[in-house]
């Protein structure tokens, strides 16, 4: 047995050899006495070339399969120098494993990503989502590898959690169905705040106050997990559920968190076009066709830097019409996160230092009492695809945000200690997981680079 990736990678090796593969038909056709199947075996993009004629005992049950059945084939894989494809199996046997029904709803012809996403179940056989969700599963082995080689080490922050780590309440209450659990009044009802726990629970924004704390601990520490947000932003680049990618480094400070993160921008990019060439290529060709050119330049290239306030200024001043023209102290919206870096910087822009008031409770505030130490990077296509800041070290201003920001002190006991005890300057940002891919793929909608996409309102499997 082997399998269709060590035929693409080793082809010589196998030639005149006999190998035994089993995979789903992708395409079929015959004639009267003989046949070509394309088969995928999933373990690679492409498909194989399976040729068969009416010495099997079962061609009139081979030619009849409807696509998408799973079949073994026995056959001899011969080089083909002059056909399109290299190779080919030449058909010795052929085993029917697992028949598809006729109404088969994927078919040859291109079908809309929106129609795909109705059937998610069945998507991940198509070409174009084959090449997707591959490359997302490479690209977290590559962040892996990135944080492992730099002794980084990987924390396993909770998923249910009593503190808000956003401060910006869009969190998903928990609430158990076995009410034996849950704590009740005095009127004999249920008490939900008290709940399983004893208090209220939620499922976790961001794993970065628990990073923060094994930071001070380990200096270099990253989580990479599921976050959940109540967000109602019906847009192509949000999603209830998604992963983030959290490094949080102790013994630093923004201007370190940006070479993090561009150090690992390229890094994960270029490990994604090394491993995945076939995929790469297929994105440029049919997703679109900058994208290799856009990707090989960022590795190049440095990344931009400028602070909000010169963002402001360059939005005021250019012609462009926006839907929210730009004013100090306003949240940079897409179109102006797409206008700076698409058609000004051109290439992934970091842009720092925003008003306070628009930015999380932890972030460090600056000398002008008026910004914090946030760092956002944008890149074209998407917008923002990096969120991060250097952390307010000092007690009692922390104390002060927290309080300035409506939430409670006693919430927020523990967080608070982590300055009380040793505390040092540190820094760390989030890297939105599912804006990484699509980035990488040039797929312009969240719900085209998540298996199972949860998004307001959405939630059919
Ligand atoms: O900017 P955000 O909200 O930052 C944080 O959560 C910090 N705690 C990160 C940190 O400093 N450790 O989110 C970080 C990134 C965003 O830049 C974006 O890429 C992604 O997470 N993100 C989302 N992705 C998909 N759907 C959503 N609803 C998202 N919200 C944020
Ligand atoms: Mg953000």
């Amino acid at each position: 047995k082997t399998d269709v990736k060590q035929i693409y990678r080793g082809s010589e090796k196998f030639f005149n050899q006999e190998v035994i593969i089993e995979g789903w038909i992708r395409t079929s056709r015959s004639s009267k006495t003989f046949g070509f199947l394309e088969l995928n075996d999933g373990t690679f993009f492409k498909n194989l070339q399976i040729v068969y004629d009416d010495n099997l005992i079962n061609f009139k049950e081979i030619e009849k399969l409807s696509i998408s059945s799973s079949i073994k084939v026995k056959g001899i894989l011969v080089p083909t120098p002059e056909a399109k494809q290299p190779f080919e199996v030449k058909a010795i046997e052929i085993e029917v494993e697992g028949n598809s029904a006729q109404d088969y709803p994927i078919q040859k012809k291109r079908h809309t990503m929106e129609y795909l996403r109705s059937i998610a179940h069945l998507r991940p056989r198509t070409n174009t989502y084959s090449a997707v969700f591959r490359t997302r599963s490479v690209l977290a082995y590559a962040i892996h590898k990135f944080f492992q080689e730099r002794g980084f080490v990987y924390v396993h922050t909770p998923i249910i959690t009593a503190s808000d780590a956003e401060g910006a309440g869009e969190m998903f209450r928990l609430t158990t169905l076995n009410l034996d659990n849950v704590p009740k009044t005095d009127g004999g009802k249920v008490d939900f705040s008290k709940d399983f726990f004893g208090k209220e629970t939620n499922l976790t924004v961001s794993g970065q106050l628990e990073a923060e704390a094994y930071a001070l601990a380990y200096k270099n520490v990253y989580t990479f997990g599921p976050t959940f947000r109540a967000e109602n932003s019906n847009t192509a680049r949000h999603a209830a559920e998604f992963w983030m990618v959290e490094p949080e480094i102790a013994f630093a400070d923004l201007q370190d968190n940006m070479k993090l993160a561009e150090d690992m921008m390229k890094y994960i990019i270029s490990y994604c076009l090394e491993e995945l060439p076939e995929e790469m290529e297929f994105f440029d060709k049919f997703i679109d066709n900058t994208l290799l050119e856009r990707l090989e330049n960022v590795i190049k290239s440095d990344f931009g830097v400028l602070t909000y306030t010169e963002a402001i200024d360059i939005l005021k001043e250019s012609k462009e019409i926006f839907q929210y023209p730009a004013e100090w102290g306003m949240d940079l919206q897409t179109e102006h996160e797409r206008y700076i870096s698409e058609k000004v910087f051109k290439k992934p822009v970091f842009v720092i230092n925003y008003p306070k008031e628009i930015k999380a409770f932890y972030m460090r505030l600056n000398d002008d009492n008026k910004t914090v130490a946030a760092m956002d990077l944008l890149v074209p296509g998407v917008g923002e695809i990096i969120g991060g800041s250097q952390r307010e070290e000092r007690l009692d201003l922390l104390k002060q945000r927290i309080i300035e920001n409506g939430m409670d002190l006693e919430d927020y006991w523990w967080y608070l200690e982590l300055r009380k005890y040793g505390g040092t300057k540190h820094t760390g940002y989030g890297l939105g997981f599912e804006r990484a891919v699509m980035y990488i793929t040039g797929i312009n909608n969240i719900r085209d680079v998540i298996p199972f996409p949860r998004t307001v309102k959405s939630a059919e499997f």
